[in-house]
């Protein structure tokens, strides 16, 4: 192994027990950081890269996207902000393009979304399937976003595809369909929404989903009312994501479990809908990460560095808050916070995640929102940028 050391950290975000440190230092070797503290105290190491004084932190971990998907939908996008309302009905355009790409087409269109988003700062990223919504599609989408080697998640169960009666589509997703992409996901995921899946059709779901192994992840609580968070909660979802419209009894049956509400800012801008409680779910002690939602239809982004300020600047998150719920939210979100490598936080033992920006400290990403502030990207210990 090599270890490098980072010297002249201005503001290191830890997310562990140290905190945030000044005139810091970090130590990696191979994946993994092996060592932070005081600048003053820093090992030698074999190689060694001077920060400048600017911010270091972990990566972001974008814990829900939609990469897996050809063609775009601006025209839809430019009627909303005309006034129209987003359904999920938008969603079959994407799929007619999505199937009609060749397996070439999506698997170069996807690795240019994870490239643009490694360069801003993205080290872990889940994606999902859902734009095929026939066995042969969500197979290949699966199986493409499988060659990039991070969480893939099932969304078989996106909407109900034209010319299908919805409990028979349902059984599709959950026999044949599901069959198809076991090999290459970890998660399950269903729309729970009017216009998609009811409670019962998103039951079945996740119950399959939980009965071949997978974990669970639930679309919930975005268009309006409804029983998303309540099901996520009840089954032991890892995360229901949007979570728009919560009651008091959403809130505080997120608070007492363990299923993380995430929340996807740069979408809420693009259909206009109210922002979700983000402030009443942290001050409950409700676990809260943030993402891009990267998809054609309602949130076309993956800049994380988007989302933080959004949550500052109109979910009244602290960006310390916003940052946290980037980074290790997300991890928590994929469950990836502890175990044999962990990401979501600069510590030892933790997978080496960390971007440098062009600025003294993360508040710097509120304060000049849509700059380019990332400067410098490490995955797994390797240079990206
Ligand atoms: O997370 N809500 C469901 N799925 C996507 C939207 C997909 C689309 O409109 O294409 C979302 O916003």
């Amino acid at each position: 192994m090599s270890a490098t050391v980072f010297r002249n950290i201005g503001e290191l975000t830890t997310n562990g027990d140290l905190g945030v440190l000044h005139d810091a230092a970090l130590v990696l070797d191979g994946q993994r950081v092996v060592w932070v503290g005081a600048d003053v105290d820093a090992p030698a190491a074999d190689s060694s890269f001077d920060v400048g004084g600017r911010a270091v932190l972990p990566g972001w971990v974008d814990s829900h996207t939609h990469l897996a998907f050809a063609g775009d939908r601006s025209t839809e996008f430019a009627a909303r902000m005309a006034g129209e309302t987003y359904t999920a009905g938008g969603i079959k355009v994407s799929v007619e393009r999505t199937r009609a790409a060749s397996g070439d087409e999506l698997r170069s269109l996807m690795a240019e979304r994870i490239r643009t988003a490694n360069v801003n700062g993205t080290t872990w990223l889940e994606t999902k399937t859902g734009y095929g919504l026939d066995v042969e599609t969500e197979e290949r989408s699966a199986r493409l976003a499988a060659e990039f080697g991070q969480d893939v998640t099932f969304l078989g169960a996106h909407v109900v595809p034209d010319g299908w009666d919805a409990d028979d589509y349902v059984a599709l997703v959950t026999g044949p369909m599901l069959q198809a992409v076991r090999p290459y996901v970890a998660w399950m995921d269903v729309f729970c929404e009017r216009g998609a899946f009811d409670e019962a059709q998103s039951r079945a779901v996740l119950q399959a989903g939980l009965d071949s192994g997978l974990g669970l992840r639930v679309h919930g609580n975005q268009l309006g009312p409804g029983p998303g968070v309540r099901l996520a909660v009840e089954l032991g979802a890892a995360s229901v994501d949007h979570c728009n419209f919560l009651d008091n009894e959403d809130i505080d049956r997120l608070a007492a479990s363990s299923t993380v509400a995430t929340l996807l800012p740069a979408c809420d801008l693009s259909t206009r809908q109210p922002f979700p409680p983000a402030r009443s779910l942290i001050d409950a002690g409700a676990t809260v990460a943030l993402a891009s939602n990267c998809n054609p239809g309602t949130s076309y982004t993956t800049s994380m560095a988007f989302c933080v300020a959004t949550a500052v600047l109109q979910m009244h998150l602290s960006v310390e808050e916003a940052v946290w719920s980037a980074t290790m939210g997300g991890a928590v979100a994929l469950r990836r916070h502890e175990g044999e490598l962990p990401i979501g936080g600069l510590m030892p033992g933790f997978r080496a995640d960390l971007q440098v920006l062009d600025a003294p400290s993360v508040t710097h990403l509120a304060y000049r929102p849509g700059m380019q502030l990332t400067q410098a990207v490490w995955q797994a210990g390797v240079r990206l940028a």
